[in-house]
């Protein structure tokens, strides 16, 4: 293959790259990029057919990507790392490699964490079936772990846009705070009274994050069907990266996913606004994430499209290097 053809498609926000992301990222210039968010291939004992490294080499590799990834990030820059538990082999007791990934990341490139979150997905079937539905000794596992680090102690975020909405509790009390809630000296002095009812536009959102991870009809698992091409196994809900987008960038700003897989985080970034830089080294998933930017198109021209990517042929720029200062520097 030819070294150009590492760009698979370009849209008007974005590049998606066939390739090693260790390689991507150390061409990228310094300082260069707002937000990283992604979800490696996953330490899981039951290899997966996209691959998977041992469980005890697994830190190592991961963190070879943290390394190089920390120069590329501006001093605002976060990196958002989701990591699915898993178990030992053979036994009912869990790795700790998701634990150690957090405190090596932190000892050793010293990225900070801002904040752990977990990512509960209410969908989530059984597994491992030996402890689980079998023996019936360990209860299902349906929370990540996603580690929010950043490059310096202050990385850019603002909660107010992503603030959940408010409950049912919270929607009386608002209408009539002082019937609903009468104001208390407290023994600190603090009145938190009046703050309590002021309408914010919304509940700040806590660390756990409840999305479900039920897409079995979208465009994208209905046009791979249509191409007779199977889809990624392993995609996560949009609503994940889309919330650390609004969270931690703002329009304009380049958003990197260094295990792109089918491409959600670039679609999101798009739609949001944001320039975006998805990276997959297996060149099949890379290609059938174009479907994400393909919607409106009818389905024999994205069969069309389809075939030409898989040919190269839409590959149109000369030099990659420069391909990709063009994004990190001006936008697309
Ligand atoms: C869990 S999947 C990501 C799925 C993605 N979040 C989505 O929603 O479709 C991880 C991906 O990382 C890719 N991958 C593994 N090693 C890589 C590397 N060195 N560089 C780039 N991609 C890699 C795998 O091929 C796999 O598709």
């Amino acid at each position: 293959m030819a070294e150009t053809s590492i760009e698979v498609y370009r849209t008007a926000l974005g590049r998606q790259l066939c390739a090693d992301s260790r390689q991507v990222l150390a061409q990228l210039p310094d300082e260069s990029v707002d937000l990283i968010v992604t979800s490696p291939t996953f330490a899981l004992l039951r290899k997966k057919s996209y691959g998977n490294e041992e469980q005890e080499d697994y830190v190592e590799w991961l963190l070879e990507f943290g390394n190089v990834a920390k120069r590329t990030l501006k001093d605002t820059g976060s990196f958002v790392l989701d990591l699915g538990g898993a178990y030992q082999r053979g036994v009912p007791v869990r790795s700790l490699y998701n634990f150690k990934v957090l405190i090596e990341f932190c000892e050793k490139p010293g990225y900070f964490l801002a904040e752990e979150f977990y990512w509960h997905n209410p969908a989530k079937l059984p597994s491992p079936i030996e402890w689980v539905n079998k023996r019936k000794i360990r209860v299902k596992d349906s929370v990540n772990t996603v580690w929010w680090f950043s490059k310096t102690e202050w990385p850019k975020a603002d909660v107010t846009r992503v603030l959940a909405p408010y409950s049912e509790r919270m929607k009386t009390l608002l209408k009539d705070p002082e019937k609903f809630y009468r104001p208390k000296g407290r023994p600190s002095g603090h009145d938190i009274a009046a703050a309590f009812g002021k309408e914010n536009g919304g509940a700040i959102p806590p660390n756990l994050l409840q999305i479900p991870n039920t897409d079995s009809n979208s465009h994208y698992l209905r046009m791979c069907k249509a191409l007779g091409r199977e889809s990624h196994p392993a995609r996560f809900p949009a609503d994940l990266p889309k919330f650390f987008v609004n969270f931690l960038t703002e329009p304009g700003d380049l958003v990197l996913d260094i295990f792109s897989g089918s491409n959600t985080t670039g679609a999101v970034a798009e739609n949001l606004g944001r320039r975006w830089l998805s990276i997959e080294l297996d060149r099949a998933y890379a290609e059938l994430s174009a479907l994400r930017f393909l919607e409106e198109w009818p389905e024999h021209e994205v069969k069309a499209l389809m075939e030409r990517l898989s040919q190269g042929s839409e590959e149109i720029h000369p030099s990659m290097q420069l391909s990709l200062l063009a994004l990190v520097n001006n936008g697309a």
